[in-house]
C-alpha cells in the first residue's frame, strides 16, 4: 500500500493506492472502502472517492500523525486527554454503525494541534458485512493490539478500547505499555509489570489500567463509557 498526496478537483488529497496485485492487501482496500465509504463524523477521516485502478482518495489532513508526534516524548497532558477524547468520539460512533477499527495505534492517528482524526479501516470488522480473515492482524506492532485479538480469540468492540487505553499510556508516558515484555504478557503472563504514570498525571491512572485489563468485561464496557470516564478526572484537573 501506498500513500501519496496529490491535487484533485482543486483540492489536496491523499491517495491510498495498491501496489502489487497481493490478494490480502487489495482485500484490505476493498474492506476499506466498503467500510469507511459510509462512515460519517468529524474524527474519522473521510473518503472522498475510489478510483478505478484501485486507490482511495482521502481528504487531506493536515498536521502529523500521532506516531510522528510522539517521536518527541509525551505529549502535554491536556493535549493527550483531547486527542483520546476525540478518539473516543470516534469509536463510540463508528461501534454504534456496527464498525470496529481493529487497528487503533498512533500511525493511524492523524492529529493537528488538539484534535485528532481517526483512519486507516484496513482492518476493520463490519458487523454487517462477512467476517475477514484475521491472521494478516500479527503482522503489525503488537504494543496497541488487546490480549484477545494478538491471540486471535473472539474479538468485539472493547479491543478497540484496549487499544485506546494503550494510546493514551504511550502519549502520557512517551512509550507504550509494558515496553519490550508486551509479547509476554499478550501471551498471558501476569508478571510482567505495567510501569506507573508520571506523577503528574497519577489521577488517570486507573482510567488506563481499566482500559488494560485482561480481560474485556474488566474494560468500559463502551466507548462512551470510556469517554465519561476521562472527562470525569480532566474536569477534575482544571
Ligand atoms: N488523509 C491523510 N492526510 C494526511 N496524511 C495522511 C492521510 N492518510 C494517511 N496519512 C499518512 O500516511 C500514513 C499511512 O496511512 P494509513 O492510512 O495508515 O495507511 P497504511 O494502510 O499504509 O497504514 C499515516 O500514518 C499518515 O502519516
Ligand atoms: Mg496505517
Amino acid at each position: 500500500m501506498r500513500v501519496e498526496l496529490a491535487r484533485w478537483e482543486d483540492r489536496l488529497v491523499v491517495v491510498k493506492r495498491l501496489l502489487g496485485t497481493h490478494p490480502v492487501a487489495s482485500q484490505r482496500l476493498e474492506r476499506e472502502a466498503a467500510v469507511v465509504g459510509r462512515l460519517r463524523h468529524e474524527n474519522i477521516v473521510p473518503l472522498l472517492g475510489i478510483s478505478g485502478d484501485a486507490s482511495l482518495i482521502y481528504a487531506y489532513c493536515p498536521g502529523v500523525s500521532l506516531e510522528a508526534a510522539l517521536e518527541r516524548g509525551p505529549l502535554r497532558p491536556r493535549r493527550a486527554i483531547k486527542i483520546a477524547r476525540d478518539v473516543l468520539s470516534a469509536l463510540a460512533y463508528a461501534h454504534a454503525e456496527g464498525v470496529l477499527h481493529l487497528d487503533v495505534k498512533p500511525a493511524n492517528i492523524l492529529v493537528k494541534g488538539e484534535t485528532a482524526l481517526l483512519t486507516d479501516f484496513g482492518f476493520a470488522k463490519d458487523l454487517g458485512l462477512t467476517a475477514i480473515t484475521t491472521q494478516d492482524m500479527l503482522l503489525g506492532t503488537p504494543s496497541f493490539m488487546a490480549p484477545e485479538q494478538f491471540k486471535g480469540v473472539r474479538t468485539d468492540h472493547r479491543s478497540d478500547l484496549y487499544a485506546t487505553g494503550a494510546v493514551i499510556y504511550h502519549m502520557l508516558t512517551g512509550a507504550p505499555p509494558f515496553g519490550g515484555q508486551v509479547v509476554r504478557w499478550l501471551a498471558g503472563d501476569d508478571r510482567v509489570p505495567l510501569d506507573p504514570l508520571p506523577e503528574s498525571v497519577a489521577q488517570y491512572e486507573p482510567i488506563v489500567a481499566k482500559a488494560l485489563a485482561r480481560d474485556p468485561d474488566e474494560r468500559y464496557s463502551c466507548a462512551e463509557e470510556f469517554l465519561a470516564a476521562l472527562e470525569d478526572v480532566a474536569l477534575a484537573a482544571t
